[in-house]
């Protein structure tokens, strides 16, 4: 074995985005690529030298070569353990579970998350540090610097390892050990949940059905729901995760899961249906006939955290990200807690979580989390939810409409406008930004604006100030638009509208979602023109 010096050349395109550095599998598959992108991070964080780090990912195509090609540069880089995922499979909670439990120096993450997979789908690289979440922006930014001047990769050239065999070896100096991916966060979930309870739903005949989509969460919910629970294992569907998910877009909402919504759906459907997406973070809840929106589900989830033992003993605060619906803000106020508003993406509530300042925090894009590891976690809302239903003895649309009872409910849908053109795009953003001092008691759509601004946010721990997070526009009754472009899209750019407005009387609450945003819509179009500018004349998903 030798560890060699390679010369390279950057690339432009490494910043990491949302969640990561994401691209077509075709831009990583280029000479020097990930290499460029690895060698980074590890100057970015001083050197990997005597470090350790946890390796794996969402099985998509491409994950085991980057894989092998990322043990050959980390031992050449000096680190002095990692830990790889048996078939080079960690979910992404899971990921975050295995750095906490073992203390290690950081851990990078193969996966491209809901995205698409396939040769000519989407990879991705994420890295994450010793908390168990994603790199702050502080440590993204010096990453990109490290990329747009890297010269050289240090990589051994050892034989590639064979990943599918759990148990330990060296490479270079390096201990390499293939691990077990499921177990030490299975023995978290089952650390946190009433098991006992949920076993006991099982044992009456509850009815479920998961949706794995062919994606990571197979293997755990696997053991989980099956073997720790007493689930059969007719409750599972698409649970071998696949290296392209079967062709699935594995993104867990009411158009990509449509065999489960079907379902669900159905006569005689089951109680309960949930889906998680491509590396296990992200979540969708389901009742017989009754969809919950993820905003609405991290309230539910803080207004009953007295269900779940590990919660008993109170919640220290709540965050959502901006865009996220402001129905958790309700039960902080009721609970007498604190609500942060952060920018979207997960690395934003790392601090929070460290400080203790949150336990709950989620995002409308599906993801609901806790401070028990520092990702959004799809099983453990999923398992949330269970031993919700389990405690209550209520259904999912009763456990809901209670909640909207309490607290009134906030209607809530985003719209996407997908791969537009980006200049066109970055214009519209521009143009609007350039707009909101006039926008203040104007009336739109018979709405009346209250205020408008540009999301900046101050991180309470650290002071880092993450400027331009998305357009806010506040109505009258508190309505709201906001207006951001993604940061996690490969093709082109995703225009996101996130659409909200809150009815305390329960009379209306079975209004169909759209029928009740209309005005908002009209709003929307009228204030950012964007049939207009974009020729598109329906969103591409709603949710
Ligand atoms: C999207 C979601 C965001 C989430 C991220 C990673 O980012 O909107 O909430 O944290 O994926 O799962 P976006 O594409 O909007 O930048
Ligand atoms: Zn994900």
């Amino acid at each position: 074995m030798a560890i060699k010096e390679i010369k390279t050349t950057p690339f432009k395109d490494q910043k990491p985005g949302t969640s990561g550095l994401r691209k077509k599998v075709k831009v990583f598959q280029q000479p020097h690529y990930l290499e460029n992108f690895i060698q980074a991070i590890f100057n970015a964080i001083g050197g990997a030298s005597g470090k350790t780090f946890v390796i794996g990912g969402d099985g998509r195509f491409y994950n085991s070569r980057a894989i092998q090609t990322i043990i050959k540069m980390a031992s050449a880089n000096g680190a002095s353990a990692l830990y790889i995922g048996q078939n080079g499979i960690l979910s992404t909670p899971a990921a975050s579970c295995i750095i906490r439990k073992h203390k290690l120096s950081g851990g990078i993450i193969l996966s491209a998350s809901h995205n698409p997979g396939g040769p000519d789908g989407d990879f991705g690289v994420k890295f994450n540090i010793e908390n168990g979440g994603p790199a702050p922006e502080q440590v993204t930014e010096r990453i990109f610097e490290e990329a747009c001047k890297i010269e050289r990769y240090l990589i051994s050239d050892a034989p590639d390892l064979d990943l599918t065999v759990q148990g330990e070896t060296v490479v270079e100096q390096t201990k390499v050990e293939i691990i077990d991916p499921v177990s030490d966060y299975a023995d978290l979930m089952e650390s946190i949940f009433d098991f006992n309870a949920i076993r006991s739903l099982f044992s009456k005949g509850f009815r479920m059905k998961y949706d794995a989509m062919n994606a990571v969460t197979g293997p755990y919910a696997k053991e989980i729901l099956v073997k720790r629970l007493g689930a059969p294992e007719s409750c599972l569907m698409h649970a071998e995760p696949l290296e392209d998910f079967g062709g699935f877009h594995p993104d867990p909402n009411l158009k990509y899961a449509k065999e489960l919504v079907q379902e669900l759906f159905s006569d005689n459907g089951p109680d309960f249906g949930a889906a998680s997406d491509g590396d296990g973070d992200r979540n969708m809840i389901l009742g017989r006939n009754f969809f919950v929106t993820p905003s609405d589900s991290l309230a539910v989830l803080a207004s009953n955290a007295q269900f779940v033992p590990e919660y008993k003993k109170g919640l220290a605060g709540i965050a959502r990200s901006m865009p996220t619906s402001r129905a958790a803000d309700k039960v902080a106020e009721h609970l007498g807690i604190s609500c942060y508003e952060t920018p979207t993406g997960w690395k934003f509530f790392g601090n929070l979580l460290d400080a203790g300042r949150i336990t709950l925090c989620g995002e409308e894009s599906f993801g609901t989390g806790s401070d028990h590891i520092r990702e959004k976690d799809g099983l453990w809302a999923v398992l949330f939810w269970l031993n919700l239903l389990a405690a209550t003895g209520k259904s999912v649309e009763k456990i809901v409409r209670d909640h909207w009872h309490k607290y009134g409910r906030h209607f809530y849908s985003r719209h996407d406008y997908e791969a537009l053109d980006p200049d066109i795009a970055k214009k519209l953003m521009d143009d609007l930004r350039a707009k909101l001092p006039t926008l203040k008691n104007t009336t739109v759509s018979g709405l009346q604006v209250r205020h408008a601004d540009d999301f900046s946010y101050v991180d309470p721990i650290d002071g880092h100030v993450s400027k331009h997070q998305g357009i806010r526009i506040f109505f009258e009754n508190e309505a709201r638009l906001v207006f951001r472009l993604s940061g996690t899209g490969t093709v082109g750019a995703t225009l996101r509208v996130y659409i909200e407005h809150y009815e305390p009387d329960h009379s209306k609450h079975d209004m169909p979602v759209q029928k009740a945003l209309e005005p908002l819509i009209k709003a929307a179009d009228i204030i950012a023109e964007i049939k207009k500018r974009t020729g598109r004349y329906q969103p591409d998903l709603i949710t």
